[in-house]
């Protein structure tokens, strides 16, 4: 069992009398392997028993010290901390927690389907052909510096 393994299951902690809530490191819903060879099984365990374990860690450090911003869902916390435009110091982390969990959850083996009904439509609509979107879409990734972590986002489907 690794380190950070067994740290995932602290999400709650007693001190003196209080009870307080923690976030907890959320395993990705598959194996470490299961995206070779796009990503590697190193690299996951990097991204998730590093990088992810350690925002965790951080923003559990940070919220020891600030009990105010206890009983906030992560979404609510990130909303919080952006503290309109002028983030506070718990804002990096707690997003930085969402992004890894929403990577994970992004993710399966053997890739994603292709979109059906509205969401082609809308595709189609907006890049022409899904051929189209999916080349700019691979551009925008590796022409992003860093990951090539880029999303789609669909506000709403215009007609
Ligand atoms: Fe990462």
């Amino acid at each position: 069992m690794q380190y950070w393994q067994r740290r995932s299951d602290l999400r709650w902690s007693h001190r003196a009398f209080n009870v307080s809530a923690y976030y907890g490191l959320k395993n990705p819903p598959f194996k470490h392997d299961a995206l070779e060879p796009y990503m590697s099984q190193r690299t996951i365990e990097i991204h998730w028993g590093e990088h992810h374990w350690g925002y965790v860690e951080g923003l559990n450090r940070q919220l020891e010290k600030n009990d105010t911003l206890y009983g906030h869902t992560l979404d609510e916390l990130i909303k919080v901390t952006y503290n309109n435009g002028n983030p506070l110091p718990e804002f990096n982390n707690a997003a930085q927690v969402w992004n890894h969990d929403f990577f994970w959850e992004s993710m399966q083996q053997g890739g994603g389907n292709m979109p059906i009904l509205g969401l082609l439509q809308q595709i189609e609509k907006d890049f022409g052909s899904f051929t189209n979107f999916r080349e700019k879409f691979i551009e925008a990734a590796l022409s992003l510096f860093g990951s090539g972590w880029v999303w789609l986002v669909c506000k709403s489907f215009v007609e």
